[in-house]
């Protein structure tokens, strides 16, 4: 049996070292030099070439180099039969959280506009503080950390879901109350999973829906963006900037109209990329279940598209 890495772009090595301190006695193949396909049972793959799955008769596990699996989902090729993972890691929720609140501080106490006055030796003490209400799209193991950690803050926090929740620890709304939920905050933070159901959720509609002047931190993926209503919003004030570390297309090209737009901050998705060494251990704990017949780990339901 042999696991194969499959991360076309992407240097596998730190994967390959953080696997072998673990288990030395693994046969890992990294695609495109595989020689034995027919021993490949488990992937670990990220933007995988479409398709290329169907080479490997005996695969028997499918799992996600990150949290997100829209990369997989979107390969119609992997029969309904077999299973994916996705990482569900402490230290990978740790770094989106601290990168949201990084975002949420920022606006909070308006980091950026201090450095722009800075450049121009401006002494404002204007409104030191903006009161700060936040909405998290999405409350899976992400998005109910973001929650928690504001919360304790002291950050009024509201959740939104697609799905009906009960006893939530925080004020939650469905996507049917989302006019409601957007009443409620001044920032919007996007960390739900791309699904052809989230696909385009932050658009024009929604943006005018917010109270003037919030401010967006999308973390989860480009497609939730409608990217050409983004700067007309913050063009007329309706949103106040936003944050973005994820785009349509990566890397931003260089005729992306968003490196322009004032209020705008823009990261290279990096908010939050997976530890190999943190996350082998449960990858290679579910190719042992594999083995010994037993139920996987963090399996991504496919029909909810995480
Ligand atoms: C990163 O984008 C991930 O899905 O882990």
């Amino acid at each position: 049996m042999s696991l194969a890495i499959i991360c076309p772009g992407k240097d596998p090595s730190s994967w390959i070292q953080a696997i072998r301190s673990i288990d030395p006695e693994l046969e890992i193949q990294v695609y495109p030099e595989i020689k034995h396909p027919e021993s490949v049972e488990a992937v670990l793959v990220w933007q995988h070439p479409k398709g290329i799955l169907s080479d490997f008769p005996n695969l028997k596990l499918v799992s996600s180099m990150g949290a997100g699996v829209d990369h997989i989902l979107t390969d119609e090729s992997i029969p309904e039969h077999l299973p994916i993972v996705r990482i569900v890691d402490d230290r990978l929720t740790w770094s989106m959280t601290n990168y949201v609140v990084m975002g949420v501080l920022n606006f909070h106490r308006q980091i950026t506009r201090y450095q722009t006055d800075q450049k121009k030796k401006v002494w404002d003490m204007s409104q030191p503080e903006i009161d700060v209400r936040v909405g998290v799209m999405g409350v899976g193991a992400l998005g109910y950390d973001v929650l928690e950690k504001l919360d304790f803050m002291g950050f009024p926090v509201f959740g939104l879901g697609f799905s009906e929740k009960d006893d939530f620890k925080f004020p939650y709304y469905t996507r049917d109350q989302l006019s409601d939920f957007l009443k409620e905050i001044n920032v919007l933070i996007c960390l739900l999973p791309l699904t052809p159901d989230t696909e385009g959720v932050l658009n024009k509609e929604l943006f005018d829906q917010c109270e003037p002047g919030t401010y967006l931190i999308n973390v989860a993926r480009g497609r939730h963006l409608v990217e050409e209503d983004l700067a007309p919003a913050i063009q007329s004030g309706q949103l106040s900037g936003a944050m973005l570390d994820v785009y349509h297309q990566e890397p931003l090209p260089q005729d992306h109209p968003f490196w322009e737009v004032d209020g705008l901050t823009l990261t290279p998705h990096i908010a939050s990329v997976t530890n190999p060494k943190a996350a082998a251990p449960q990858v290679l704990e579910n190719i042992k279940r594999l083995k010994a017949n037993e139920p996987l780990k963090n399996v991504v339901n496919r029909s909810k598209g995480y």
